[in-house]
């Protein structure tokens, strides 16, 4: 069996290893690994391969950056040529970013099947470009698995076939899991006793000249009370040059986009995490550390029923007071959510390969 993996973003790169992992012990399995190109940075993409001790991509199609339009198009293009040669009998796909779309509408006008790792998430939220993808990518798989519940809940009402899905639990989270016991200690990072984490990206925030600053001014004056720690990703990192006269203080303080093992530390030690990511909220959830998600929705409403997940809004002084709460020692109580064990891509190896 040929199964090529396509990973682009981020995001891809952790839920993607254990399943290359898990389908490695698995005879007769050959696997080609390709790589889009969305993220292109260092510390956006090559330092997860080293740290996750995956294999160098395959193929790299070095797509870049462009508008939705754009970047998902090029995939498409050069994603074509490239299935055309490995001619795989399934492509597995991840998440919901443009990588994860961008080929799978390719597969299914060349006639390949997909799996999707991660179906079945809802936002109901169409202004955002991953609800877009999440629901093209669903419709034109072959192979659903779903992270929770909801996930198959989702797709049922959406008149997808239930033989198609299956609830396997959190690849993200395998991770996690395999990689726990190698997190540096608090000490070897030299992080403060207390700290707010925090991580920003989303168009729908960071994009936002309006609101940017304003939330940028309250985490400067919060920091004064306990330490903020925000690792900026590129996008965020452009937008923050762009506000003249901003001066953050020196208990403010900004990082590059960082590697896995030393953002799980940070995750880990936080005091509360302060987000508007998707697997950060699915992390925390996992870590029990306090998580606020600076959205108005959430694809992951697990996290919010089950785990340490509270969906805050864009209110900044909602974020402010919830964070004074959790310093203040209120903590929701929570579990981790059925499935989420360190075991889901064994779970999906094994369907696979049936
Ligand atoms: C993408 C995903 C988002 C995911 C995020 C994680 C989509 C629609 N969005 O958003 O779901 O949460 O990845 O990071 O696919 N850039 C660099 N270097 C890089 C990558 C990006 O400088 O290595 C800059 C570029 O200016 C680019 C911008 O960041 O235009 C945004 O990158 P892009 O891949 O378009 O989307 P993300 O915001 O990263």
């Amino acid at each position: 069996m040929d199964l090529l993996h396509v990973v682009g973003a981020r995001p891809n790169f952790m839920k993607a290893a254990p399943v290359h992992r898990a389908l490695s012990t698995h005879k007769g399995v050959r696997q080609t690994l390709l790589h889009t190109g969305q993220h292109y940075d260092v510390n956006m993409s090559d330092i997860f391969f080293q740290e996750l001790r995956m294999p160098a991509p395959d193929i790299n199609l070095g797509v870049g950056s462009g508008s939705q339009t754009q970047q998902t198009a090029a995939i498409m293009l050069g994603f074509e040529g490239a299935l055309a040669t490995a001619k795989p009998d399934v492509v597995v796909v991840y998440g919901d970013v443009n990588s994860t779309v961008a080929s799978a509408m390719v597969c299914a006008k060349s006639g390949v099947s997909v799996a999707h790792v991660e179906a079945g998430l809802r936002s109901f939220d169409r202004t955002m470009p991953e609800e877009t993808n999440r629901l093209l990518t669903d419709q034109l798989s072959e192979y659903l698995f779903t992270p929770s519940p909801d996930g198959n809940r989702n797709l049922e009402r959406e008149g997808i076939a239930k033989n198609k899905v299956h609830l396997v639990g959190n690849v993200m989270i395998d991770t996690l899991v395999h990689m726990l016991p190698n997190v540096p200690k608090r000490e070897a990072m030299k992080l403060p006793e207390n700290y707010v984490l925090v991580t920003l990206h989303r168009p729908a925030n960071v994009d936002d000249m309006d609101w940017l600053p304003k939330m940028l001014k309250m985490l400067s004056d919060f920091s004064h009370k306990m330490p903020v720690i925000f690792p900026v990703h590129p996008r965020t990192r452009k937008k923050i040059a762009e506000l003249s006269g901003l001066k953050l203080p020196e208990t403010v303080k900004l990082l590059d986009p960082a590697p896995y093992m030393e953002f799980l530390a940070l995750q880990k030690n936080a005091t509360v995490v302060v987000t508007d990511s998707g697997g950060v909220q699915e992390e925390t959830t996992y870590l029990g550390v306090p998580c606020l998600t600076v959205r108005d929705n959430t694809e992951r409403p697990i996290t919010i029923e089950e785990g340490t997940n509270i969906l805050v809004g864009r209110d900044i002084s909602r974020v402010e007071s919830e964070m004074n709460k959790v310093v203040a020692g209120g903590k929701k109580t929570h579990k981790v959510p059925h499935l989420w064990d360190g075991h889901a891509a064994e779970r999906i190896a094994a369907i696979l390969t049936a």
